[in-house]
């Protein structure tokens, strides 16, 4: 792998910890981060031996505070229109990463943050963490997919309420409105991120990538969801894996998947 310049990357049986390191900017993501984000999820990250991705922010105070407002006095419309453009193609190639990755939210969740949160598979925070869409008081629109991705997971009267008033919400209410599946203290945030991807790390590897693949379906209208699950349901079953699933269960034993 590269040396990266804002990312700090661990690996620690199979599963990889990102890092977003620019505390002073409370981790915010100019160009360089997004280029690094781009290269980690396209060729930097061997997905055929990770099992699971975490990906968090330095310090306790912020996850993301959103994209480098610093580097937008430079941009018009072009340069605003190519740098949305980029960062839906990487948040992309996030949500269709084939290994399950969750955002450990340690803190501040907002604008890029939280929508580079909202791509990723599943998302806990600490209890300090707080969310918004900050970008209408800035005279922008979020950029980065958060006016689709928000309503897929808090409805849209909600989505709506938060995108225009550009309120934040606490860690409580981000798991009411089901932004989060957990909130936790912030000491627990990254043992309870490492517990879950544990618990699938057991599971059959080509199972888990076509349950990801199959739920994404269902918020692509280029495809039909219910045939990808007719399909994917086919190919597993057809697959060593599912053989060695069902004998260990008809022989009482667990299974042994290998990745
Ligand atoms: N971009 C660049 N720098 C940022 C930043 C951002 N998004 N957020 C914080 N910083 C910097 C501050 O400028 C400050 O730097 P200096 O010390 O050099 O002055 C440093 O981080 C600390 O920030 P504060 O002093 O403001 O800290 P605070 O505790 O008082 O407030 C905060 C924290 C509420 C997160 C506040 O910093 C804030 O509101 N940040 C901006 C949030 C925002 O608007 N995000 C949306 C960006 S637009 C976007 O993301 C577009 C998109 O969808 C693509």
């Amino acid at each position: 792998m590269k040396k990266l310049e804002t990312l700090l990357v661990e690996e620690k049986e199979g599963i990889a910890i990102i890092t977003l390191n620019r505390p002073k900017a409370m981790n915010a993501i100019n160009d360089t981060v997004m280029e690094e984000f781009g290269y980690l999820f396209s060729e930097g990250l061997d997905m055929a031996s990770l099992k699971g991705i975490i990906i968090t922010g330095s310090g306790e105070k912020a996850f993301i505070a959103g994209a480098d407002i610093k580097e937008f006095m430079e941009l018009d419309v072009d340069g605003g229109t190519k740098k949305s453009a980029f960062g839906h193609k990487v948040f992309d190639s996030i949500e269709n990463c084939p290994v399950p990755v969750i955002a450990a939210i340690n803190g501040y969740s907002l604008g890029g943050g939280n929508e580079l949160a909202m791509a990723c598979h599943m998302r806990i925070c600490s209890d300090n963490a707080r969310f918004g869409q900050p970008e209408v008081n800035l005279g922008l629109i979020p950029g980065y997919g958060g006016t689709q991705r928000m309503i897929q997971y808090i409805g849209k009267g909600r989505a709506m309420e938060l995108l225009l008033t550009g309120d934040m919400i606490d860690a409580v209410k981000a798991l009411e409105y089901g932004l989060v599946t957990h909130v936790t203290p912030q000491e627990e945030l990254i043992p309870t991120a490492l517990k879950i991807l544990s618990k699938i790390a057991s599971k059959g590897p080509r199972a888990v990538a076509g349950i990801i693949k199959t739920v994404n379906a269902y918020f692509d209208n280029t495809v039909n969801g219910f045939v990808k699950e007719i399909n994917f349901f086919g190919e597993a079953m057809g697959s060593d894996e599912s053989k060695e699933g069902v004998n260990a269960f008809l022989e009482k034993r667990k299974p042994e998947f290998r990745k």
